[in-house]
C-alpha cells in the first residue's frame, strides 16, 4: 500500500489550480469527461488504440495517452507523465477488470479520487457479503454446499464472468445434473467446482442504486437508478415456452447497456437508509469510508422486500443512463447533475475548502 505521506508528498507538488482529471478510456470516461469539463477542469485520457475513435468523436479528453493495455498506466513513464498534468485519476469497472487491487493500491503513485483502501473490498463476493452484512442489508442466503440446497439457487462462479456458466437448481440432485450439463457445453470447469458460490435464488426485479457519498458535505446523496439489458437472459422472454425448452438455452448475463428506471416513492426510504449503513459499515473497513460513488446490486420482490448481492465502491456504468437526464440527481442538485459531474464538484468543493487530501488516497 501506498504510504499516506507519500500521496501527500505528489499532491503537496501538484498545482491545485491546474488539476486534470484522468481515466482509463471505456465504462464510464465519457461520464467522467463530461462531468469534469462542466466543472472547468482539464481531462486526461489513457486508452488503447481500437477505443480512441470514441474520445475523438466525443472529444472530452484534453490530452489522449495510447496504450497496448490499460495495465500500463503501472509504468513508471506513463505515471510521470500524469503526475506532470497534476492529474487526479478517477477509478471505475475497468481499473479492476485489468489490474489487480493489489497492483492498484501498491504501485499507481498517482493520487485517485476515492477510498483505494476499499477496492479490495469489492473483488471478491465473501469480503462483499461481509460488508453487505455489517450493514444490516437483507442478502440473499448463501449454501455452504449442495447437499444443502433445499429451494431454488444460483450457482455463481467467481470474478466477474458476466454470468457466463451461472444456473439454477433447486435441490442436490439437480445441481450435480445441471453441473454435468454446463461440463459437457464447456461453460464450466472441473476446477470450478469448489469456488462455486450457491446463493438462493430470489424471484423479482433488479434494481440498481447509485449513490455518491460526500465527505466534503458529509452526506450520502442518492443519484439514480437503472437496470440492465443483459444477454441472453433479457432474449428468452420473447420466444415462447415450448421453443425455449427445444433450443435448450442457458441464459447468461453479458451486460449490454443500461435502462434507467424512476422507482416508486416509497421504496425510496429504505434505498435510502441502504445507503447510509452501506457507508457506516465502510467507515469501519477503511476510514473515512467510501470517498465518492458507489453503487449496489438488488432484487425487489413482490412484497417489496428488497435484497442486496453485490456492491461497487466506485463508479458504474449504470450511472451513464443518468448523464443530463436523472430525476433524482435533479431534485437533490437541479439540472444536469449526473455521478461523473458530481464527482468533478466534489474536487472542486474540496479545493475550495483546502481539503483536497481528504478525497484523494
Ligand atoms: N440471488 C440472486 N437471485 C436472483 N438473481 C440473481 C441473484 N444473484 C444474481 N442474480 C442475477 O444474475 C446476474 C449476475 O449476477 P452477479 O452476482 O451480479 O454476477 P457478476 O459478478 O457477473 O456481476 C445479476 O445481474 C442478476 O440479474
Ligand atoms: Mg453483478
Amino acid at each position: 500500500m501506498i504510504a499516506r505521506e507519500d500521496l501527500a508528498e505528489i499532491i503537496s507538488g501538484y498545482d491545485p489550480s491546474r488539476l486534470t482529471i484522468g481515466t482509463i478510456g471505456s465504462h464510464s470516461a465519457l461520464n467522467i469527461f463530461k462531468g469534469a469539463k462542466e466543472e472547468g477542469f482539464r481531462t486526461v485520457c489513457i486508452c488503447e488504440e481500437d477505443d480512441a475513435i470514441v474520445y475523438e468523436r466525443f472529444p472530452l479528453a484534453d490530452e489522449v495517452i495510447i496504450v497496448e493495455d490499460p495495465s500500463e498506466i503501472l509504468e513508471e513513464g506513463v505515471q510521470e507523465r500524469l503526475r506532470g498534468m497534476n492529474a487526479v485519476l478517477v477509478p471505475h469497472g475497468s481499473f479492476t477488470a485489468y489490474i489487480s487491487a493489489e497492483r492498484l493500491a501498491d504501485e499507481l503513485r498517482v493520487p485517485m479520487f476515492g477510498n483505494r483502501h476499499l477496492l479490495r473490498w469489492e473483488v471478491s463476493r465473501v469480503s462483499q457479503e461481509e460488508w453487505l452484512r455489517r450493514a444490516g442489508l437483507r442478502l440473499p442466503r448463501s449454501f455452504k454446499g449442495p447437499e444443502e440446497i433445499d429451494r431454488p439457487i444460483i450457482a455463481k462462479l467467481p470474478g466477474a464472468r458476466g454470468g457466463r456458466g451461472y444456473f439454477i437448481a433447486n435441490s442436490p440432485e439437480s445441481f450435480h445434473r445441471r453441473v454435468g450439463e454446463m461440463i459437457g457445453r464447456g461453460l464450466l470447469e472441473e476446477g470450478d467446482l469448489e469456488r462455486i458460490h450457491l446463493q438462493e435464488y430470489v424471484l423479482g426485479v433488479n434494481v440498481y442504486p447509485h449513490y455518491f457519498s460526500s465527505i466534503i458535505r458529509g452526506e450520502v446523496e442518492l443519484l439514480g437508478f437503472d437496470k440492465r439489458y443483459e444477454s441472453s437472459v433479457d432474449a428468452i422472454g420473447r420466444i415462447p415456452a415450448r421453443e425455449q425448452l427445444e433450443a435448450d438455452i442457458a441464459p447468461t448475463y453479458t451486460i449490454v447497456g443500461n435502462i434507467p428506471i424512476t422507482l416508486r416513492e416509497s421504496l425510496l426510504p429504505e434505498f435510502l437508509r441502504m445507503g447510509d449503513a452501506v457507508q457506516r459499515a465502510a467507515k469501519e473497513l477503511a476510514p473515512p469510508g467510501i470517498i465518492g460513488p458507489f453503487c449496489l446490486e438488488t432484487i425487489v420482490t413482490e412484497d417489496l422486500e428488497i435484497f442486496a448481492f453485490e456492491i461497487s465502491a466506485r463508479i458504474v456504468a449504470g450511472t451513464n443512463v443518468e448523464i443530463g437526464t436523472s430525476p433524482y440527481a435533479y431534485l437533490k442538485h437541479g439540472e444536469w447533475m449526473y455521478t461523473g459531474r458530481r464527482i468533478a464538484l466534489e474536487i472542486k468543493e474540496a479545493l475550495r475548502e483546502g481539503r483536497l487530501r481528504e478525497v484523494l488516497t
